[in-house]
């Protein structure tokens, strides 16, 4: 919740109380050189104990509730017909208003079992933008991603509520030059991950579904992070302001045939479902789960996480828990801009993103900006941002680098989990490194998978621009912090 204070101030007023907590520390500058090195200046190759905050994703990381954890302890195991999962479809039913519940490892396995029913060789996949796991599982299944985002999506400096709208005109345009056929379905993500965590409005959502509905096609949204596009919906799109979060995700549902999540996000748990109220999918669903995932009623989740996940569903849409991390994002966000980093803006959900071609212009984007400033974050903070940018789009057939559209350093703020002085302290750390942002070079591979590369590939610093780095920070904060 935001709260004006009588200074004029506002701040991202915590609803929730803290009752567990676990230790972290900050090694000094020197380790995080040694670390960073070490990785590759691949963030995801740091370990845990060289982090200070960890804000590469908000996976699987958010705090859960006293309610999630005391429903794990009730969990029943049984292989097939758990009541676990029978809680978790009732969940689905009573917040989500669907029939039928695919329970899946995490999001990606729903995305793969969905490639496996539906995309065929040749079909496209019209989007509002992609996923990196949602791109390589179409794409193994011989499918092309079409991204139909609208004029402003990519402008990292923006006042448009809603960047994550389709544009649908493109829609029918693709629709016109494919044919109904080809395409497999159309997908939305909420709260748009690759451009920012940017929402789409009530509105673009009907008229996607107006426009397939006339041709037979089929909307399947991705609902990872549902309760926060409901959330922008309450507070940015006009007529909403007195909706409900529960209803507006009962709306936003009402227009998709399928809807997909990671639980790792909305929910607060590790896992992911599919859900739908089409006997014809969940037929087709029904006949690969058992041999990708698991039994029917445990799909690969523990039942400990099916349980949390039925209590995350019914408290993500209560509006004090949908925007807890959203508030703080926002505040974040506008700390930045505020000393002049080029953050992402309108705020949106999941991060704060830095636009690392604004950020370090010097830097060429086939050496990797938002990569280089991920690596260089984390060296001035130790708070472990992610790479957003062509480090995160694999290579073409003809081993060509395919530079992204926008070359993000992203800073996860997983929910309940991080405070208001932790945000001040990054947006220090982050203004410094802009007045020496020069001292940050490109980087160049060393070590580089074929397919989803940011994930374990390494790479050096050109002309060794860590070590310089790291000495002008010391000369200015010592050799302690
Ligand atoms: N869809 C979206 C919109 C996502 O953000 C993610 C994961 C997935 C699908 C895949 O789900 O990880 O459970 O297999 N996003 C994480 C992130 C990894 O850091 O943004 P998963």
């Amino acid at each position: 919740m935001r709260v004006k204070l009588t200074t004029g101030k506002e701040i991202p007023l915590e609803m929730y109380k803290v009752r567990i907590v676990q230790k972290t520390s900050l090694p000094p500058s020197e380790a995080r050189l040694r670390a960073i090195e070490e990785a590759g200046y691949n963030t995801f190759l740091l370990r845990s104990r060289d982090v200070f905050l960890d804000m590469l994703t908000d996976s699987g990381t958010n705090a859960m509730s006293d309610q999630q954890l005391a429903s794990m302890m009730v969990s029943d195991d049984a292989y097939a017909g758990g009541e676990s999962f029978y809680r978790l479809s009732d969940a689905v039913r009573d917040v989500l208003g669907f029939t039928y519940t695919v329970p899946a490892h995490q999001g990606r396995a729903a995305e793969h079992l969905l490639a496996k029913i539906l995309v065929k060789k040749g079909d496209v996949v019209p989007m509002n933008y992609h996923f990196t796991t949602t791109k390589a599982h179409y794409e193994l299944a011989g499918g092309t991603v079409l991204e139909l985002y609208g004029p402003d999506a990519l402008e990292t400096d923006s006042r448009n509520p809603f960047k994550g709208n389709m544009d649908i005109g493109r829609l029918q345009a693709a629709i016109d030059k494919y044919g109904a056929e080809r395409i497999s379905f159309v997908r939305m993500e909420a709260t748009t991950n690759l451009i920012g965590g940017q929402p789409f409005s009530m509105a673009n959502l009907k008229e996607v579904r107006a426009l397939t509905s006339k041709h037979g096609i089929a909307v399947v949204l991705d609902g990872s992070l549902i309760s926060e596009n409901a959330h922008f919906i309450s507070k940015r799109e006009v007529g909403y302001e007195r909706v409900s979060v529960a209803n507006i995700v009962k709306e936003m549902m009402a227009q998709a045939d399928i809807l997909y999540l990671s639980g790792r996000k909305s929910t607060c748990v590790r896992g992911g479902l599919i859900a739908t109220n089409e006997r014809k999918y969940y037929d087709l669903l029904k006949a690969w789960l058992p041999v990708y995932e698991g039994f029917l009623t445990y799909g690969g989740m523990s039942s400990k996480e099916i349980e949390a996940m039925a209590v995350g569903l019914r408290e993500m849409v209560d509006p004090d828990v949908a925007s807890s991390s959203a508030d703080l994002i926002q505040y974040f966000v506008e700390s930045m801009v505020a000393r002049g980093i080029p953050a992402v803006t309108p705020p949106g959900g999941l991060a704060g993103h830095v636009d690392a071609k604004r950020f370090l212009p010097h830097v060429p984007q086939l050496q990797y900006p938002a990569g280089a400033l991920a690596a260089a974050i984390y060296l001035v903070s130790g708070a472990r941002p992610m790479e957003r940018g062509t480090v995160s789009m694999d290579r073409d057939a003809n081993g060509n680098d395919v530079p992204s559209d926008l070359e993000l350093a992203r800073l996860a703020v997983p929910r309940r989990v991080y405070s208001m002085a932790h945000m001040d302290y990054v947006v220090d750390r982050l203004a410094w490194l802009l007045e020496h942002r020069e001292l940050v070079r490109g980087l160049r591979f060393i070590e580089e998978p074929p397919v989803l590369r940011f994930f374990t590939g390494r790479m050096v610093a050109l002309e060794g621009w860590g070590s310089a780095l790291a000495k002008a920070f010391q000369a200015d904060f010592g050799m302690e912090c």
